[in-house]
């Protein structure tokens, strides 16, 4: 980095934030990542916090039953305010140790884009770790900025985010939403589908290996060959510890559902979206972000299935947290965008009370 970009850096922080239901990613603009942790913590028996982050993670299903291993984030939204309070301020406290205490200026991003109540609970935690006010932004519409789509032109831009809780399906021009899906399906529900056929088998596994088994040997259309790989679970039938192999094919079969689910929320957004924009995704393709995208086989399967060009962004678990922080350098994108994240914040509140299913502005 050079001299100058660094003094900017250190006299006037600006920090996206990406606060997932799987990992919180925080990055300065202008610097890159600071912070790219789970979003995992751990409270003793008092309920002093133990750990935050990949220390927190490592616990879950090994702690004893006085540790509290919590996810304060399931299915995209929080269910443990507490946890989550705790989560932004550490990371965010970590992310500025090294920092001058100047207080930074802040986009978070929150998974289904939150209720009032959410929202402040993120604003509070950052305020708490000395962040000036929080500004929020569409995950969608951050993920898009961070993998490097001018969403400012006609030309329509799709972009499909599989996170942890959610996969969120976006097509954006004129710096604007025009067509959204987002459905409770992403890593998580793949993990607990892998876990579901090896228990049909008889077989008990932890979430940290049904997420290995799928980081592994997961794939979206044809199986890549891979050699099966040995686990440790629980045998049912023996009722003991047991090591035992998994094929690829058994991984990927018990992933096909969901997959199913992400091909046709991608189906329901093309389906929504003007005809002429529609033919300006033929061009200019859709790009998948979030870890989820880097299912082996899946960018190639979702250009099967929808006969549009599919690709996988750089440094997909990056870019929600990377748009979020770059559009602090385009206060005029922002403030285009606005409007925009007012009239999807009110979706997502529907969404919330079970009126709508699909965005439309
Ligand atoms: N190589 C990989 N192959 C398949 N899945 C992966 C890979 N790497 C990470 N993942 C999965 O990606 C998910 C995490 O992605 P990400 O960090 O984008 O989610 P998140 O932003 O925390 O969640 P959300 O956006 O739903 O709130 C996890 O389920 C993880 O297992
Ligand atoms: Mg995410």
């Amino acid at each position: 980095m050079s001299l100058a970009r660094a003094l900017r850096a250190a006299l006037n922080p600006e920090l996206g934030i990406d606060l997932g239901t799987a990992n919180t990613v925080i990055y300065e603009r202008g610097t890159g990542v600071l912070v790219s942790e789970p979003s995992v913590v751990a409270f003793d028996e008092r309920n002093e916090v133990i750990a935050v982050g990949r220390s927190a993670k490592e616990m879950d299903g090994r702690a004893p039953g006085r540790i509290r291993v919590v996810r304060p984030l399931h299915g995209g939204t929080i269910s443990d305010f507490a946890a989550a309070h705790v989560l932004i301020k550490t990371l965010v406290d970590r992310a500025l140790a090294s920092r001058a205490r100047v207080a930074p200026k802040v986009v978070a991003c929150v998974p289904g884009c939150a209720t009032d109540i959410e929202c402040k609970a993120v604003e509070e935690a950052v305020r708490a770790a000395g962040g000036r006010a929080t500004t929020f932004l569409p995950q969608a519409v951050a993920a898009a900025l961070g993998a490097g789509l001018d969403v400012t032109t006609t030309c329509g831009k799709m972009v499909v985010d599989i996170g942890g809780g959610t996969t969120e399906v976006a097509v954006l021009a004129l710096s604007g939403v025009v067509g959204m899906h987002s459905i409770k399906v992403g890593g998580d529900y793949l993990d607990t589908a892998i876990a579901g056929r090896l228990r049909a088998q008889r077989f008990v596994v932890g979430p940290l290996t049904a997420e290995a088994l799928k980081i592994k040997l997961g794939y979206a259309g044809r199986p890549a060959g891979r050699a099966p790989i040995r686990i440790s679970g629980f045998d049912l039938v023996h009722s003991a510890p047991r090591a035992r192999e998994v094929s690829e094919e058994l991984v990927g079969e018990a992933m096909a559902e969901g997959i199913d689910r992400i091909t046709r929320a991608v189906w329901s957004v093309l389906e929504q979206t003007p005809p002429d924009l529609a033919s300006d995704l033929l061009e200019s393709g859709i790009t998948l972000t979030g870890g989820g995208a880097q299912i082996t086989g899946l960018a190639g399967e979702l250009s099967l299935r929808t006969n549009v060009p599919t690709t996988v962004a750089p440094d997909p678990l990056e870019c929600v947290a990377r748009g979020a922080a770059e559009v602090l350098g385009s206060p005029t994108l922002m403030e285009r965008l606005g409007p925009s994240a007012d009239r999807l914040t009110r979706w997502y509140q529907s969404l919330r009370i079970g009126m709508r299913e699909s965005y439309s502005p």
